[in-house]
């Protein structure tokens, strides 16, 4: 069997505690039986000279690491990964941020990341390249003569063309998939966007199976939607419900129902939203009050972006002002902790929660959504309120549905949730594990590998040639920032 080789920028590296974040919790449950080379960054940022990768191996796994500087830290991640692409996929274009110096970085780390791969590759090795920050590397080792099947997952949403168009230079970022024998996203809603894309500013022809063909290349795309390991999530759960942190959450909580978020704290995540619809459901529904508890887990994230950092000050001034209005001497009706937790504690505590509350104004697939049903007493689960705007909402359609920006409808959803009968939560979650009990993280891995292994059909394989045919023309190093309108 040919040797996967994964490149992504996070990489899971548990010992040397890696930081949450669905992309690795990923592929770390997607690789853990198939072994390969998973290459990325260490997460490490040095001033001055960047030392050579380093490799480590462990169970049939080699990981290859390499640091960043800190020019590079701040143009290709802080900068166009984070303050471009990030709130452009989020559909947030009010944050959108434009910089040459960050596109050129961007690239920059692009083409130094596909040169410190390329020698690693062996002639039938498969190259899977994942998400936002390295759009462009499949690109750069086609450049470097690498013939290998390609493919490209993007973890998060991809923005309608009316949205991509405003980024400067969205021609030849989008053109750099076009390296790829396969382009997979988490929803059918993303694909059609890239088709809309491919044939409306590409000039291109798409066919329903979504094979197409623009900028003399021809690729693939279709939806993955990203599951869990499902069945051992479960078996977490129900061990971790038991364990002590688990018991001193339910211990005090005294008997009040647990309602229960969990993110990075990110803007796209919709966390203002939510608090308010946390506050309607204190206004609106008294008759609910003392009877239930708010646990926001938000997971510093990104904390070198300033936007982070600002929306960091206002949940803080949120979460106060909320206990300032409502709290009783026993009964603090939010509980906001700024602060990781791990995956197995996080397990026993979507356990313990009567309803889980995942509310993204926009998200690629969103794994604590799945994560919660897995997690749940299938004898007495509890609810989850989940977001439109979340890829998981295309799949966990028995959840409670919610817009969340209306906060009086997510304020409503929770009552209800908190009231719910057992039948109906037991139907409801029944419904949603069959769901994640046939789509896991090793179906998504296998599926994407099948079609990667398949290409674009019978004719396929011109994509080395093709491609770097038409980066040896004048667009040769143009950068992002330079091209297109
Ligand atoms: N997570 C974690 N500890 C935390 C917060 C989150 O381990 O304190 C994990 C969570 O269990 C999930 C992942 O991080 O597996 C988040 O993935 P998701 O797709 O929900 O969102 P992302 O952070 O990738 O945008
Ligand atoms: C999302 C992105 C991932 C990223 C993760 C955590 O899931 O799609 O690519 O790894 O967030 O963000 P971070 O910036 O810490 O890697």
């Amino acid at each position: 069997m040919a040797r996967v080789v994964i490149v992504s920028n996070r990489v899971s590296l548990p010992k040397r505690g890696a930081k949450a974040g669905g992309l690795a919790v990923a592929l770390g449950e997607a690789l853990e039986r198939s072994g390969g080379l998973w290459f990325g960054w260490s997460g490490e940022v040095v001033d001055g000279a960047v030392p050579p990768p380093r490799t480590t191996t462990a169970r049939g796994l080699t990981t290859v690491t390499v640091a960043l500087n800190r020019q590079d830290y701040e143009e290709y991640y802080n900068g166009y990964s984070n303050s471009t692409l990030w709130p452009l996929f989020h559909y947030r274009l009010g944050l959108l941020e434009v910089s040459r110096r960050n596109t050129e970085g961007y690239l920059r780390v692009n083409a130094s990341f596909a040169a410190a791969l390329a020698p690693l590759l062996r002639p039938d090795d498969i190259v899977w390249v994942h998400d936002y920050h390295l759009i462009p590397l499949g690109e750069e080792l086609r450049r470097r003569g690498v013939g290998n099947r390609i493919g490209f997952f993007l973890h998060t949403p991809f923005p309608v063309p009316e949205l991509l168009v405003a980024l400067p230079g969205h021609r030849r970022l989008v053109r750099a998939l076009t390296a790829y024998d396969l382009v997979g996203f988490q929803t059918t809603g993303d694909v059609k966007a890239f088709l809309g894309y491919m044939v409306g500013e590409g000039g291109g022809e798409a066919d329903a199976q979504g094979r197409v063909r623009a900028y003399g290349c021809r690729i693939r795309a279709a939806a993955f939607p990203v599951g869990i390991d499902t069945a051992a999530f479960a078996a977490l759960a129900a061990a971790m419900a038991d364990g002590p942190e688990s018991r001193r959450l339910k211990a005090s909580l005294r008997g009040r129902r647990l309602v229960l978020g969990v993110e990075r704290l990110d803007y796209s995540k919709g966390l203002p939203q939510r608090f308010e619809a946390v506050e309607r459901l204190l206004e609106a529904h008294p008759d609910l009050a003392r009877q239930w508890e708010f646990m926001q887990i938000a997971a510093p994230s990104r904390e070198d972006v300033a936007r982070y950092r600002s929306l960091r000050r206002a949940l803080e001034a949120a979460a106060g002002r909320i206990n300032g209005r409502f709290a009783e001497f026993d009964w603090p009706p939010v509980r906001y902790i700024n602060k990781g937790v791990d995956r197995a504690t996080l397990a026993g505590f979507y356990r313990a929660a009567c309803v889980g509350l995942v509310t993204p104004l926009r998200d690629g697939m969103n794994l604590v959504a799945k994560e919660y049903v897995a997690a749940q007493d299938p004898d007495d689960p509890g609810v989850l309120v989940l977001s439109r705007f979340a890829g998981a909402a295309c799949e966990l359609d028995a959840a409670l549905v919610v817009n969340p920006y209306d906060a009086d409808e997510v304020a409503d959803a929770l009552a209800d949730a908190l009231t719910m009968a057992r039948e109906e939560r037991i139907e409801r979650w029944r419904a949603m594990m069959a769901v994640l009990e046939a789509n896991t993280a090793a179906t998504w891995r296998d599926s994407f590998l099948a079609a990667l292994a398949e290409g674009y059909g019978p004719a396929a394989r011109t994509n080395a040639a093709s491609v770097s045919a038409s980066v040896s023309s004048s667009e040769r190093g143009i950068p992002l920032g330079a091209a297109g309108p």
